[in-house]
């Protein structure tokens, strides 16, 4: 079915573009052609080899040896879990008959996480020849791209190219003269940030509302409509041309050991150079934030920064040594999660901010389960005790009771656990200035007298 482009003109070009910090050859992977002007349409992705890794798969590999590839690369989820694609791959069972989907997230409503937009607004193709990698590799003919509703332009780009691709064959019927019809379609999100949990997306692909569901049956088995569906991340499948064409091993080499390969990083707060850039996986976060990044304004220090996105639990300046490694990130107690490097300088309050961040779990909390409904919001009202300067030490205890119920399993999607880190890792590191703004009433940088604790 042939989709209406609407008038789309002229294109507007990509945010500022940042760079690829640290990377030698062979990399950067994701990044490598950005900068090129007209990137965006199919004849300069083309001139620059896009889509032969997809034409080599159909001719000349077999979807297991394709499989095999993303195997050794050691790729691992870029939407927030970090799970080994290679190893989801081999879920999606073989001897299902009928239709079986891919569906990519690019719901991307985690604060602080700006890379798909960055990726598709630069490359729309490379998503595009990625999917059809996928959808290959799992038997799938059919690709639906979920796309976060705000994202107008993203929108717009992708309907532009997803009709090139159909107008050249590489969509349709016979791509590259091989008979396996691919299709993808695009569905707008229902701007909510739990449309980006895989389930609850599922729930709003088929027009529902968006409340996840319990597991199993993971997607993998029973998904889209009930039937066998493999969801990625935009990064992640946006990296399987470059693994098609250099091989896995190749593509595990730009990393560590358990977590091949390079990442989108989006770098926010208090840094002079915002922004997106491609990293090695290993290097440290001082790189990322002070050298890629600029560091914090002149005068100012490095705080407290969140990692992979507002969910993963923060981590102390004292810190910044620490690897982009995902399975380093778990020793300390974060997680990788997805990618968004949140900076706080040492003119924030930290409790403020995670009052913040709780009042953003609570209205998306989807309320389907108790801890989740009732903790966020229980969570919500007594950080406005302590900042309204009516805590105490009852309030401290009435936290930590609520981040232990939303964690380890309480709740049926991961919102919980967030909100349950925001608590506790902020609690961990920063308790001297909990206990000042509960117990004595004072906020120890002065930005809630400054500023007012009311916008929290
Ligand atoms: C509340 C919540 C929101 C999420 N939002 C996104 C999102 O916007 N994009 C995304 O790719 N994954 C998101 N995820 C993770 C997905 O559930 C899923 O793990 C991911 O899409 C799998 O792709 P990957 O294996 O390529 O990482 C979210 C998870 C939770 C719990
Ligand atoms: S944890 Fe929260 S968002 Fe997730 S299903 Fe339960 S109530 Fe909904």
């Amino acid at each position: 079915m042939a989709t209406e482009v609407p008038a789309f003109s002229p294109h507007v070009p990509s945010t500022e573009l940042r760079g690829s910090g640290g990377l030698t050859p062979p990399g950067p992977v994701l990044t490598r052609f950005f900068g090129t002007p007209g990137l965006y349409t199919l004849a300069v992705y083309r001139d620059h080899g896009g889509y032969r890794s997809l034409e080599r798969a159909l001719k000349e590999m077999t979807p297991q040896e394709v499989h095999a590839q993303v195997k050794a690369s050691g790729l691992r989820g870029r939407g927030g879990a970090g799970f080994p694609t290679g190893t989801k791959w081999g879920f999606v069972p073989a001897d299902v008959p009928g239709p079986r989907y891919v569906v990519v997230n690019f719901d991307e409503a985690e604060p602080g996480t700006t890379k798909d937009r960055y990726l598709v607004e630069n490359c729309p193709h490379q998503l595009l020849e990625g999917a059809c990698i996928a959808a290959y590799a799992v038997g799938a003919h059919q690709v639906w791209i979920y796309i976060r509703g705000e994202y107008d332009h993203p929108y717009r780009i992708l309907l532009e190219a997803i009709e090139e691709a159909r107008q050249q064959g590489i969509l349709g019927e016979r791509p590259f003269g091989v008979d396996y019809p691919l299709d993808i379609q695009l569905y707008r999100g229902h701007g909510a940030y739990i449309c980006g949990e895989e389930t609850g997306l599922l729930e709003s692909l088929e027009g529902k509302r968006p409340q996840p569901r319990s597991r199993p049956p993971f997607p993998a088995v029973k998904g889209a409509w009930g039937r066998p569906t493999l969801m990625n991340n935009v990064e992640t499948l946006s990296t399987l041309p470059w693994i098609v064409e250099h091989g896995g091993q190749a593509y595990h080499a730009l990393g560590t050991d358990r977590s091949g390969g390079t990442r989108m990083l989006s770098v926010s707060g208090d840094v002079r150079r915002p922004g997106v850039y491609e990293i090695p996986i290993g290097v440290t976060f001082r790189h990322v934030i002070m050298e890629l990044a600029g560091g914090p304004p002149p005068g100012r220090q490095v705080k407290v920064f969140w990692p992979g996105g507002s969910s993963a639990p923060v981590l102390p300046a004292s810190m910044l040594d620490v690897s982009t490694d995902l399975d380093e990130l778990a020793r300390v107690g974060s997680m990788g999660g997805s990618g968004g490097v949140i900076v706080a300088d040492d003119s924030r309050c930290v409790v403020k901010a995670a009052a913040r961040l709780l009042r953003f779990y609570a209205h998306e909390s989807c309320g389907k389960c108790t801890p989740c409904r009732v903790g966020t919001d229980w969570a919500v009202r007594t950080y406005r005790r302590i900042l309204d300067g009516e805590g105490s030490s009852a309030d401290l205890q009435i936290l930590d009771r609520i981040q232990a119920s939303l964690q380890n399993g309480r709740c049926l999607c991961g919102l919980g656990d967030s909100g349950g880190w925001v608590i506790m890792s902020t609690m961990r590191h920063f308790r001297p200035e909990y206990e000042a703004h509960a117990l004595r009433r004072q906020c120890v940088t002065g930005e809630c007298e400054r500023q007012g604790a009311a916008d929290a």
